[in-house]
């Protein structure tokens, strides 16, 4: 049984399984939030949170923004729900339309979820589906990467390649699924501001893969750009390009994860797009709506779509769909956060906070604790040394130590990861860093 929570007004917690939660230790001393707006969260003791992590890597534009609250409200007054099934609405055809506007050029196919996971597993559907259209059924094996997180369907989970995500499951994951090495080699990376250096020949490890399974039978690659739940891995210069070559060069499909890393977080629409990368998918959520409403899309290759609907003879061509893709309230607060972000210009006031974010996170190389600083576009991991026998209980400790002094970060293991919203001020940079140094250094 969880201790009671003292804080005042707390509701009985008991019936909310929360997720990828400690559950007997959070209800045991909550964190509640209750109000948001720009840059803050409301706690429930009425303090002003700022908010380092955009939510989870989603609210980009900054919390309860009006344009797309009205957006939303507007919508649902006229059209609560139409299904998307063998019907519409329009504006969910205008919505993909604003979204293939933005995505590199010739991914303007969209298929709309509610989620990062849903984007996921209908990445890999789409790939299996194609190769089956194209004549190249055999092609079914999927390709992860270590350390990467892809949400949490059976699907996601299986090209995932965090063990606690795993582990539970792991009799009952996709089968002909396989992994290439993680990015992250701290002997050769420790501090690089931005994109690390070394690393570049990592990629050929899909090499390794091709050599055992054979090209023909694999179907696709799913990357993270830049991985993100695991603790801020920076692709290395060099690396995304290699693994598009090879990719290329052996029919098999890339799909970029962009679920953290689009819609501004790395100072472009896309990573695609600051990278100059360009995949075969790629999947999106999150930033999609500024977080106002669950979604989440796919954007596929022109020729991918063709294919899978001009192979089927007749009927559906794709027996895939959600009772709430491209829901009308969705679609419109994709719309309103796509114009935001526009209007405001975000992705370019993120590209040009970068070197300020980059050189505030940077001063932590010499606070308490802290044995890497990596960054690129708004996104830090701060890694911290973990403490011997409890991994991860230095970094919760940082965390909560944070939160007193009225800033949010969040932590995944023992790295303490910043992704705040776009709308950050320059002095509201300098605080967030200050605040973790503050915490690092009142921490054992
Ligand atoms: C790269 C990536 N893919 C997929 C997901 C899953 O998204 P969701 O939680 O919306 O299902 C996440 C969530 O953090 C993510 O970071």
């Amino acid at each position: 049984m969880e201790k009671p929570s003292t804080l005042p007004n707390t509701p009985d917690m008991s019936a909310f399984w929360m997720p990828f939660t400690a559950n007997r230790q959070f209800k045991a001393d909550p964190v509640l939030l209750t109000a948001a707006s720009g840059m803050y969260y409301t706690a429930s003791d009425g303090r002003q949170i700022l908010d380092g992590t955009a939510g989870l890597w989603c609210t980009n534009a900054g919390h309860c923004r009006t344009e797309i609250i009205q957006a939303i409200t507007q919508q649902l007054g006229k059209l609560d729900y139409a299904p998307s099934f063998q019907l519409g609405h329009p504006d969910a055809f205008t919505t993909a339309s604003d979204v293939a506007a933005i995505m590199p050029a010739g991914l303007d196919r969209i298929f709309f979820t509610n989620s990062g996971s849903e984007a996921v597993d209908t990445a890999l559907k789409i790939a299996l589906a194609y190769h089956r259209a194209n004549g190249q059924a055999q092609r079914t094996r999927l390709i992860g990467r270590e350390r990467g997180y892809h949400g949490v369907g059976f699907g996601g989970i299986s090209v995932g390649g965090i063990a606690a995500n795993r582990k539970a499951f792991s009799a009952n994951l996709l089968p002909g699924t396989d992994h290439i090495a993680h990015t992250h080699h701290a002997e050769h990376q420790r501090f690089s501001k931005g994109q690390p250096a070394w690393g570049a020949e990592l990629a050929d490890d899909l090499l390794r893969l091709i050599a055992l399974h054979d090209a023909s039978t694999i179907a696709a690659v799913i990357v993270e750009p830049l991985a993100g739940s695991t603790g801020v891995l920076v692709p290395p210069v060099g690396y995304l390009e290699r693994l598009r070559e090879i990719t290329r060069e052996h029919g098999i499909l890339l799909i970029f994860d962009e679920v953290i890393t689009g819609f501004g977080r790395l100072g472009k629409a896309t990573a695609s797009e600051r990278f100059g990368v360009t995949p075969d998918l790629i999947t999106m959520a999150k930033g999609i709506t500024n977080a106002a409403i669950p979604a989440g899309a796919v954007a596929a290759r022109r020729e991918i779509h063709d294919t899978i609907v001009q192979a089927a003879s007749n009927g559906i061509e794709f027996f895939h769909g959600y009772t709430y893709s491209a829901h009308p309230a969705a679609a419109a607060a994709v719309r309103a956060s796509l114009k935001l972000y526009r209007d405001e210009g975000l992705f370019e006031r993120a590209l040009a906070l970068e070197p300020i974010f980059q050189e505030a996170v940077h001063t932590l190389a010499d606070a308490p604790h802290v044995v890497d600083v990596r960054n690129l576009g708004l996104v830090a991991g701060i890694e911290l040394a973990p403490r011997a026998g409890a991994p991860g209980a230095r970094a919760l400790e940082a965390f909560r130590a944070c939160f007193e002094r009225g800033v949010l970060v969040r932590y995944t293991g023992d790295t303490l990861a910043l992704s705040p919203p776009l709308i950050i001020e320059e002095n509201q940079i300098h605080e967030l860093v200050e605040v973790i140094r503050s915490a690092l250094t009142k921490i054992a």
